[in-house]
């Protein structure tokens, strides 16, 4: 597949690989630190509406005390930012109810919601092969679904749902990347601000002040004045990560962006099984290593 070479910037393909693969690094090595304690805080602080919208918060606050010492264009991308907020908020829910490993399992399955939505949404077509790799990621998924230890329908609807609305939210802010030449970077905080805006309502609506009071104290007598910090931490990562994500989404397509994805869950998912001892059934590794190894068909075939 031929990626889009940014005009007016003609650097050596080999440096723009070097750089993509610097940002690809870095992003999940910074969502694999978000992940572990995100779901440190949700195990003593089960509030995912409130964690959800601290990550939105901090990310915003971090892009406006930048933007006060340099003039960026603020712009508001606005069914991105309601697709982001969804997806975001969705993940959180379902990582509160099942382990992180069980999460990133289902949202391993995003390339074949990429499909599905190329396909009878913006009515795009593909060839034989693409439709045939989404078997072993859709039966990949659905193995694991089901031997899955601890399964619960609220955490495998919300890893679904965030898979739906992040293939929206990628499609369409590479289109709008492209129309406002704005950065990777400014358009994510752009995205951060407004979804945090959008999601601020609801959180209260769900959870609110009082359940967070007292979660917080709890969490706080069990865990010590640490708990500070891990919120702290998943809120800085959550930023962070996904600012190096879009400035990798800046330069390639939302293909590429959604194998790199599947990818980085396999850092994420190894890396919380061993974190938080999640006991793991043969089988059900079986088919999340099915469901990974068909989304490397599908780019396969996509190419
Ligand atoms: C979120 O909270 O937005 C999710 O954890 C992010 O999912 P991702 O791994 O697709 O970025």
């Amino acid at each position: 597949e031929a990626e889009p070479v940014d005009a007016g910037e003609a650097k050596p393909e080999a440096a723009r690989k070097a750089k993509i693969g610097v940002y690809f690094a870095t992003w999940w090595a910074l969502n694999v630190v978000f992940n572990i304690y995100n779901k440190k805080v949700l195990n003593a602080f089960p509030y995912p509406w409130l964690t959800s919208t601290l990550s939105l918060a901090c990310g915003s606050l971090m892009m406006l005390i930048s933007w006060a010492t340099r003039c960026l264009k603020l712009f508001f991308p606005s069914q991105v930012a309601v697709a982001h907020t969804i997806g975001h908020v969705a993940a959180t829910v379902s990582m509160s109810k099942v382990a992180v490993s069980f999460t990133h399992i289902i949202k391993s399955g995003e390339p074949a919601f990429s499909v599905l939505v190329s396909r009878f949404i913006l009515g795009e077509s593909f060839p034989a092969g693409v439709y045939l790799s989404l078997l072993p990621i859709i039966g990949g998924c659905a193995l694991a679904a089901v031997t899955e230890l601890n399964f619960n329908m609220i955490g495998f609807m919300g890893a679904m749902i965030s898979n739906l609305a992040f293939v929206f939210r990628n499609i369409f802010s590479k289109k709008g990347m492209k129309g406002k030449s704005v950065s990777g970077m400014n358009y994510y905080a752009c995205l951060s601000m407004l979804s945090l805006l959008i999601l601020t309502p609801f959180a209260i609506a769900v959870e609110g002040p009082q359940m967070w009071a007292a979660g917080w104290q709890n969490a706080l007598s069990q865990i010590g004045p640490n708990f500070v910090w891990w919120v702290a931490a998943q809120s800085v990562f959550y930023h962070l990560y996904n600012q190096v994500s879009y400035m990798s989404l800046d330069e390639i397509s939302p293909l590429t962006f959604s194998i790199g994805n599947t990818m980085k869950r396999i850092s994420v998912i190894v890396s919380s099984i061993i974190i938080f001892r999640t006991p793991v059934q043969p089988v059900n590794a079986l088919g999340a290593a099915i469901a990974v190894l068909g989304t490397f068909l599908y780019s396969q075939a996509k190419q």
